[in-house]
């Protein structure tokens, strides 16, 4: 037990250095469109107590567990906003994940690969047409907002194609992943057993998804939840062997996700965002 809370200790302590020196990198390393890979995969990555990286390259597979963090970090940007290039870039991330899970999670990565496109493509049209005081439009998600306002692409009382509306879904399913990885890093309950993943998602998904969605998704939801892979399957995701290994790890993964989901809530629940239709 003593050695899983000394290695949570050196974990966090990563976890902050990482954080102040990736900081510095965006920075230095040009742009947040085109963030420094190099930079931090080579030491931003390193766990400062041990040679190993904290999060490993897994060989052989598209999801990168390092990626997403890379991603999730970059689109915090300074000025409390969400930077939308990186945010959609750990959507590609996440999206991988999902399709690792096996050919019934793709009826909901379908949905989400859908959105991800549909922002990404009205970036590209409305960024030809305007630009926002603070750059394009699309740049994060609160010049996304005001200048989806303002030109009137958002609708409080009917579904329209706006970012808004689009990033919100986006926004549910963060949280629902969120909440599931969550439940994958706790401990054992009180007979030693480990909830099952498909037992976790679904507790997830009543959460974070089902009170937005009709009965007949949720209905397919279920046979989703049905069909996902074991426990160790989902370890091997993340390249650990095992619990103990995975519980670190996942919280890392977990933090920067909250980072961004709170930050992004608070944006949308500053404009009365948050039930758009
Ligand atoms: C939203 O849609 C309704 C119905 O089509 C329309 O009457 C209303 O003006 C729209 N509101 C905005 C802000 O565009």
């Amino acid at each position: 037990k003593s050695s899983v809370s000394v290695t949570h200790c050196k974990v966090v302590t990563g976890f902050v250095f990482l954080f102040s020196s990736a900081q510095g990198g965006v920075r230095d390393c040009g742009t947040v469109w085109q963030p420094c890979l190099s930079f931090y995969r080579q030491t931003a990555w390193l766990d400062p107590g041990g040679p190993q990286p904290l999060i490993k390259e897994c060989p052989g597979q598209s999801f990168q567990a390092w990626r997403l963090m890379l991603y999730l970090k970059s689109s915090l940007s300074d000025d409390d906003d969400i930077l939308m290039e990186p945010y959609l870039q750990s959507w590609d991330q996440l999206l991988n994940f999902m399709e690792a899970l096996g050919t019934m999670v793709g009826f909901f990565s379908q949905k989400v690969k859908e959105k991800v496109v549909l922002i990404r493509e009205l970036s590209l049209k409305h960024s030809a047409e305007a630009h926002w005081k603070r750059g394009p439009v699309y740049r994060s998600v609160r010049s996304m907002v005001e200048a989806e306002l303002k030109m009137g692409l958002v609708n409080f009382s009917r579904h329209t194609d706006s970012g808004c509306r689009t990033l919100l879904r986006l926004h549910r399913s963060l949280l629902w992943l969120k909440l599931m990885l969550e439940g994958l890093a706790e401990g054992p309950d009180a007979d030693g057993q480990y909830k099952t993943p498909g037992e976790l998602s679904r507790d997830a998904y009543k959460v974070a998804l089902a009170p937005h969605h009709p009965w007949v998704l949720r209905q397919a939801a279920e046979l989703v939840f049905l069909a996902l892979p074991e426990r160790q399957y989902f370890l091997q995701l993340v390249c650990v062997q095992n619990q103990q290994e995975a519980t670190p790890v996942l919280r890392v993964i977990i933090h920067a996700l909250m980072l961004v989901h709170t930050r992004t809530q608070r944006i949308l629940a500053e404009h009365g965002m948050l039930e758009l239709p």
